[in-house]
């Protein structure tokens, strides 16, 4: 088990995860982050299986060999596609946390016959991990998904706000694979940074269910569990590392924790 004094490994394919990251920090403000930010492979929702699997694999032994105490997945594609071969890379050594789980437990505690719609890329929705964990928990819940793989790169782009969105949303949430829902999951960490438009859209209709503050507590309860929780007030700076400079993640990761952040380029071999 590696010392409380390490960071908290967390990784995605782009700016997605620091939706989660910026939920753990405001939660854990004691805790050093380790982000990894794949870039180079954004995005992951495009790509099958194998590859998500080897980019997740070698991320995770990265961030392990730097130290990392616990790796949190904060990319719904490869929770979906590669938490078994990263909690198995991992084995007892550190906690594996990923996206997935936290959302479906909130789901969970909703009512028995909900009907839920799930957005998401199309690596997550292919996979049907949604359906399959929300309907071994709630037999009676109607799980309704569909693949939104324009969204990613709008936010990718820092066009989250504004006309471009809002039509691509549109499109996406009119879809008639989406009609009569109670609740909606954001099952990509890019989506919180739409959620303002997306909540214009249903104008308080329907719940929109985001991860990234779930997953932060589970977090929470992981280093609670192994003992490893940050010993002191004094942390090391979080460290942001990134397989390709991009000036989206750059604007994107100053806009949620300050002018000062240094980006390291950090290009693994897969
Ligand atoms: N943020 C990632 C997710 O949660 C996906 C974006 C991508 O396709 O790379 O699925």
């Amino acid at each position: 088990m590696n010392s409380g004094s390490g960071p908290i490994g967390i990784f995605d394919s782009g700016i997605g995860g620091l939706t989660v990251a910026s939920s753990v920090h405001e939660l854990l403000p004691r805790e050093a982050l380790l982000y990894y930010g794949d870039t180079l492979h954004m995005p992951y929702g495009e790509k099958g299986r194998k590859s998500i699997e080897q980019y997740s694999l070698r991320i995770a032994e990265h961030l392990l060999e730097q130290g990392a105490k616990v790796l949190v997945m904060a990319c719904n594609s490869a929770s979906a596609t590669a938490s078994e071969a990263v909690r198995k890379l991992a084995g007892d050594s550190v906690p594996v946390i990923d996206v997935i789980d936290p959302a479906v437990g909130a789901v969970a505690e909703m009512k028995q016959d909900i009907r839920v719609g799930v957005i998401g890329t199309k690596a997550t929705i292919r996979s049907e991990v949604y359906p399959d964990r929300i309907s071994a928990l709630l037999p009676a819940a109607q799980v309704k998904c569909l693949e939104t793989p324009l969204l990613a790169p709008i936010v990718e782009e820092g066009l989250a706000d504004g006309p471009i969105s809002r039509e691509v949303l549109r499109h996406y949430l009119g879809h008639s694979a989406l009609q009569d829902i109670d609740c909606l999951i954001l099952a990509c960490t890019h989506y919180p940074l739409l959620q303002k438009e997306i909540e214009v859209y249903y104008q308080g209709r329907v719940e929109v269910l985001d991860s990234a503050g779930l997953t932060a507590q589970a977090v929470q309860e992981a280093l609670k569990k192994t003992g490893s929780a940050h010993p002191g007030e004094e942390r090391t700076a979080h460290r942001f590392l990134i397989s390709e400079h991009t000036d989206a993640f750059a604007n994107s990761a100053q806009r949620f924790f300050g002018r000062d952040i240094q980006l390291e380029e950090a290009r693994l071999r897969v």
